[in-house]
């Protein structure tokens, strides 16, 4: 699991340089696709239950699931790459979301506070605590801000099989669920919304939006817990999207 985790970050963190105004999302997933079979890893998204690609990317109002093509990503979008490769036989499941060109003000708080959500659930992780501390302190935070969190998607145990029990939920409460043990590995990837949680599946299947058209953020990590934490499998160098251009408004959301 450290192996194929430390892979899919690798790749994820590859993508950074790809993304500007002006390239499809189908030419994220050429790079996506290659970069995993040079690694001699899977991509495990490729006909998964007739998944079609080799990664989701989800652009704007898509809230997960988008399947690349010949959308063109323009200035102002946003746009989750969702990477999970199999390597020897194990799952690592990552995504962020990446900033085409100069956000909206909207936007990059959105961005950063989801990916602020995803960094808070894994703060609560240890062997000990409970399921439902994950969801809590991830609905406090972005609620806190007017955003709302996504329902019908959740994180999930990841291991040979890619989704398996337990179900992780991004909204919970304190002290409630299951206790975590050290030696689990689950995901979490906080989808947070600006409008209302709720989403619709596209006729093809696959593809979530919100309800309203209004934008929506995720970020994930594929994590081991451990006796005093958790160690994050997908971790990759510097912050979790192409942010370090905002600094200092990643800050302000820690001191907040
Ligand atoms: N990577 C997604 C997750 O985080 C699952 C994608 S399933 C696919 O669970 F078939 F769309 F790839
Ligand atoms: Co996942
Ligand atoms: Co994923």
């Amino acid at each position: 699991m450290r192996v194929v985790g430390r892979l899919a970050g690798e790749t994820l963190y590859a993508v950074n340089d790809l993304i500007r105004p002006g390239i499809t999302t189908e030419e994220i997933n050429t790079f996506v696709h290659e970069d995993t079979l040079r690694k001699g890893a899977i991509p495990a998204p490729l006909n998964y239950r007739g998944f079609p690609k080799s990664v989701c990317t989800s652009v704007n109002e898509v809230v997960c699931h988008g399947i690349p093509g010949s959308r063109v990503l323009a200035e102002g979008d946003i746009v989750n790459v969702d990477v999970t490769h199999i390597y020897q036989g194990f799952h690592g499941d990552t995504s962020a979301t990446f900033y085409v060109g100069e956000p909206s003000e909207e936007a990059r708080k959105l961005v950063e506070v989801t990916r602020r959500c995803l960094e808070i659930g894994i703060s609560v992780v240890r062997d000990g605590s409970r399921l439902g501390d994950i969801g809590a302190a991830i609905q406090e935070f972005a609620e806190s801000f007017g955003f709302s969190v996504v329902r019908d998607f959740v994180g999930h145990g990841i291991g040979r099989r890619f989704h398996t029990e337990p179900m992780v939920s991004h909204v919970g409460t304190w002290g409630h669920g299951p206790k975590l043990r050290s030696g689990m590995t689950f995901t979490i990837e906080p989808m947070i919304n600006v409008g209302p949680p709720d989403v619709r599946v596209l006729a093809d299947d696959w593809t979530a939006v919100t309800i309203d058209g209004s934008l929506s953020a995720q970020f994930e990590h594929t994590i081991l817990v451990t006796d005093t934490g958790a160690e994050i499998l997908t971790a990759r160098p510097g912050l979790m999207s192409n942010s370090e251009r905002y600094p200092e408004f990643a800050s302000s959301l820690v001191s907040s």
